[in-house]
C-alpha cells in the first residue's frame, strides 16, 4: 500500500524534491498528501506546488506554544489524509502531542553521522572539529533532537580544507539518495524495532559503496 506521507520543511526542500523525484520515477511508492512548512518563504512549497502537491504553512509564531503549534499540524496533516511524516529540513522540534499522533512513523534527516555532531550546525561542526569522516542519517523522531532510532547511514569524506558548506555540499548528495530509500522501507513495512535498533528485513549484512560515499543497510535498485 503507498504511503500516505507528509513532508515537513522549513528552507529549501532539497530532500523534498529528491523524494518527489522518486515518487515520479516509481521508485518511491509514497503519495505526498501535503507539504507543511513554519516558514512562510520557503522554497519547499514552492517544489511542492509546482508538482501539484498541497502546500500549506503554519507559521508557529503565530500559536501559543509548541503544543498548540503542533496540535494544528496533526489537525492539518490528518486533514489530508496522511498517516506518516518526514521531516526534510524541518527547523523545530516536535513534542508528544506530535509524537503519539503519528507513532513510529516520523522520521528526520539529519547532515552527520548521529550520534555526532547533531544540532542545526551538523556540517560546520564536523568540518570545525577536523574529523576525516562524516555523512548522514535517517533516523525515527524521538522526544530528544536527533536522537531517535537509526534507520540508515551514509559515509562521506571530510577533508582539512572543507568548511560547512563544501562538506555540507558532499553530505547533502547523500541524502538525497538516502532518504527516500528509508521512505520505501517504510511504505514496505520493513522497518521492525529492537529496542534502539532499527532492522530493515530482508537486508543482509552488507554495505554498499557508491561513487559518493557508503551507504548501510546498502541502497536498494532504483535509489
Ligand atoms: C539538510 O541538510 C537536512 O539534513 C537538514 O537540513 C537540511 C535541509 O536541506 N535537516 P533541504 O531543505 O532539504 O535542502
Amino acid at each position: 500500500m503507498s504511503l500516505a506521507l507528509a513532508v515537513l520543511v522549513s528552507g529549501s526542500g532539497s530532500n523534498l524534491q529528491s523524494i518527489i523525484d522518486k515518487v515520479e520515477a516509481g521508485a518511491l511508492d509514497a503519495d505526498i498528501r501535503v507539504v507543511l512548512s513554519n516558514k512562510p518563504d520557503a522554497y519547499g512549497l514552492t517544489r511542492a506546488r509546482t508538482h501539484g502537491i498541497p502546500a500549506v504553512c503554519l507559521d508557529h509564531k503565530r500559536f501559543d506554544g509548541r503544543e498548540a503549534f503542533d496540535a494544528e499540524m496533526v489537525r492539518v496533516i490528518r486533514e489530508h489524509g496522511a498517516d506518516a511524516v518526514a521531516m526534510a529540513g524541518f527547523m523545530r522540534m516536535v513534542t508528544p502531542v506530535f509524537l503519539g499522533a503519528f507513532p513510529g512513523r516520523v522520521v528526520n534527516i539529519h547532515p552527520a553521522l548521529l550520534p555526532s555532531f547533531p544540532g542545526v550546525h551538523g556540517q560546520a561542526d564536523a568540518a570545525a572539529y577536523g574529523v576525516r569522516f562524516s555523512g548522514c542519517t535517517v533516523h525515527f523522531v524521538d522526544e530528544k533532537m536527533d536522537h531517535g532510532p537509526v534507520i540508515i547511514q551514509a559515509v562521506v569524506p571530510a577533508y582539512p580544507e572543507d568548511d560547512g558548506d563544501t562538506l555540507g555540499a558532499r553530505i547533502l548528495a547523500m541524502e538525497h539518495r538516502i532518504y527516500p530509500q528509508a521512505l520505501q522501507w517504510l511504505a514496505e513495512g520493513r522497518l521492525r524495532h529492537a529496542g534502539r535498533k532499527v532492522v530493515v528485513e530482508g537486508c543482509g549484512p552488507c554495505v554498499a559503496l557508491t561513487g559518493a560515499g557508503m551507504v548501510n543497510p546498502p541502497l536498494e535498485p532504483g535509489f
